[in-house]
């Protein structure tokens, strides 16, 4: 979603800006802007739609030395939440004598009361954010002092934010605060960057420190001061960044889907490293932070997430109740929270984030801590909020996931899911040689995938028959009734295409009916209990007219027999096959999309990390 960037230090701050502001491209939004000092003015550029359009507006409208002279600077993506995506509403928004600028990401709840009193005193506003009242009310509580101002200013608001405010007045230092969305602090060579995410940061510098809620930070270009907003200093740690610039670059492929997608091989060899024990048929998760005999009395496992995320859970809910004889059930984490749900203490909850930031995910986490729940996290971004409040988990080690669309997020999450179910299942049901075994299969992932990626080009070339269509249904059932939900939610997001996952047994209850010539059924036939049955649907979707894409076993001629076109994935593990079996999918949906001419890596309207509710 939003983006914040800042920067102080000795290069040119808009530069500085416009290359952390492309970093952060891949969150999705929909207008930028940025807000840079120079010779004791404030200078505010914006631009509707994307960054490059900001760039080429600040460069067309600044005299090329306040590119090169400005040193200290704030900028933005927004992603429209209150006010539609124009320049106006596009922060930095200003207070009333202009001289403050702010960028916001989160949500002032109770903005209409803040600028209800501001405009009794004669304030008037431009736009229609709840920031430009944030930076209205900064203003109105400033009395020289930029930090004195916004710690006033923040402890009249409720709702969330993370911010970077500067002033014309003190053009030494950026304060930058949060409160449920997070900013971290690059400190580097002469320079101090301030991001959203790490990625706006990593082309400076490795060392960050991360502020936690209600931190305030006075930001200079030798560093950081950091107190509570009660102005109390606080200390925080710098911790080193696990990824460099590279890492966030799209090193030749055409799209980050595409490279991340093709990283997977690697991203779940780091995934796995060091975590399987061959010697007890177990795994290694020192995260999880438990003792045998507190795993032995987990009762339920409750599994939370959104989108991709809540799919992995769904994998991870059978691998629970198979492997390790534990009641599981997935739940949407937008609904956990408003459902009052029933919750003990000994209930594992497991909460799954790529980003670590999802808004409904960690207000889910907030429930399930406050109920005393067993809570642990599952998530990529080191350091996210829902890793911290968690306290214990495991993390993906994916790398950094830029493309909108989940990839290796989430063959790592059921990954990570499987070597959980076998530590849990080593405590009860499964035997030392059946956890052996089932170890040596997750320790063949990487190479599965690596064999399915190989058919990258025959999978282009089948995806143009697919590509015209406007609907397509995925079924799939057992072990691959989530990958069939996966595999639709990529083909939506990224090429528009109306796709649905379904139970294969569902679909006779209704969506049949909308099956004409040639409509696309992608199954899942992969060579697994229940296979019968699926072939048995493909059967009556072919009987009405479908056409058939087929996931099926390596070497299945049976399966082959039954639908027009068909990926083969290696034969491994039921559980484990879900993998390579998403990873087809994935490489459908991108080459459909890219057929189709879509926007592949920041679909419309969509945010890589959804910070609201
Ligand atoms: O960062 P999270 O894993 O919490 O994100 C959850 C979903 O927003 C995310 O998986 C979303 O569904 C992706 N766009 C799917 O590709």
């Amino acid at each position: 979603m939003c983006g914040i960037v800042g920067y102080i230090g000795k290069s040119s701050a808009p530069e500085a800006l416009v290359r952390g502001l492309r970093r952060l491209e891949y969150r999705g939004y929909d207008s930028a802007g940025m807000a840079v000092l120079e010779n004791g003015s404030l200078i505010v550029s914006k631009a509707a739609g994307k960054v490059a359009s900001l760039d080429e507006k600040a460069r067309s409208e600044w005299p090329e030395d306040r590119f090169q002279n400005s040193r200290i600077g704030i900028a933005h993506t927004r992603w429209a939440t209150h006010g539609p995506p124009t320049e106006i509403n596009a922060h930095p928004h200003l207070d009333r004598s202009g001289g403050i600028a702010l960028v916001h990401n989160g949500i002032i709840e109770n903005y209409r009361a803040l600028r209800a009193r501001l405009e009794s005193q004669g304030h008037e506003f431009l736009s229609e954010t709840d920031t430009e009242v944030l930076a209205h009310l900064i203003g109105a509580c400033d009395q020289g002092n930029l930090f004195q101002a916004v710690c006033d200013a923040l402890h009249q608001v409720e709702g969330t934010f993370g911010i970077a405010a500067i002033s014309a007045d003190e053009p030494d230092r950026i304060i930058t605060a949060r409160r449920g969305s997070p900013i971290v602090i690059g400190i580097g060579d002469d320079e101090t960057i301030i991001g959203s995410d790490a990625a706006a940061i990593i082309s400076h510098t490795r060392q960050v420190i991360y502020l936690e809620d209600n931190d305030i930070a006075v930001v200079t270009a030798e560093g950081v001061e950091i107190r509570d907003l009660d102005r109390v200093p606080v200390t925080r740690e710098v911790a080193e960044l696990g990824f460099d610039a590279e890492a966030a670059e799209k090193g030749g492929y055409e799209h980050f889907m595409l490279k991340e997608i093709h990283e997977q091989p690697d991203s779940l060899r780091n995934a796995i490293r060091g975590r399987l024990d061959f010697n007890l048929g177990s795994s290694v998760l020192s995260g999880m932070g438990t003792s045998a005999r507190e795993l032995a009395e987990i009762q339920r496992a409750v599994l939370l997430g959104c989108g991709t995320s809540l799919h992995a859970g769904l994998v991870g809910e059978y691998a629970f109740e198979d492997l390790a004889d534990i009641h599981a059930e997935v739940q949407q984490a937008a609904e956990f929270r408003y459902r009052n749900p029933l919750i003990t203490r000994s209930d594992l909850v497991v909460a799954i984030s790529q980003s670590g930031e999802t808004a409904d995910t960690l207000a889910a986490v907030r429930e399930a801590n406050q109920k005393g729940a067993f809570v642990m996290g599952l998530c990529n971004v080191v350091g996210s909020t829902i890793a911290r409040e968690t306290g214990r988990g495991v993390y993906l080690h994916a790398g950094p996931e830029i493309s909108v669309a989940s990839t290796k997020a989430f063959t790592c999450q059921v990954a990570v899911l499987l070597m959980m179910a076998l530590k849990l299942g080593r405590g009860r049901r499964l035997s030392r040689d059946e956890g052996v075994r089932l170890a040596r299969e997750i320790e063949r992932i990487p190479e599965l995938v690596e064999r399915t990626i190989r058919q990258n080009e025959a999978i282009a070339a089948l995806a143009g028959r697919y590509a015209e269509h406007e609907n397509a249904f995925f079924i799939g059932r057992g072990y691959m009734y989530p990958v069939a939900l996966e595999g639709a939610l990529k083909l939506k997001e990224i090429s528009y295409i109306h796709a649905e996952g379904y139970h294969a047994a569902e679909l006779k209850h209704g969506p049949i009916a909308l099956l004409e010539q040639g409509t696309p059924v992608v199954a899942l036939a992969n060579d697994i209990p229940g296979k019968d049955k699926t072939l048995g649907n493909i059967e009556e979707c072919r009987a009405r007219g479908a056409r058939i894409l087929g996931v099926i076993t390596e070497g299945d001629e049976d399966a082959r027999g039954f639908v027009h076109d068909a990926i083969a994935v290696p034969a491994c593990h039921p559980l484990v096959a879900t993998i390579p079996s998403a990873v087809a999918l994935q490489l459908f949906s991108y080459h459909v999309a890219r057929h189709r001419g879509c926007e592949i890596d920041q679909p419309r309207n969509l945010a890589k990390s959804v910070t609201v509710e």
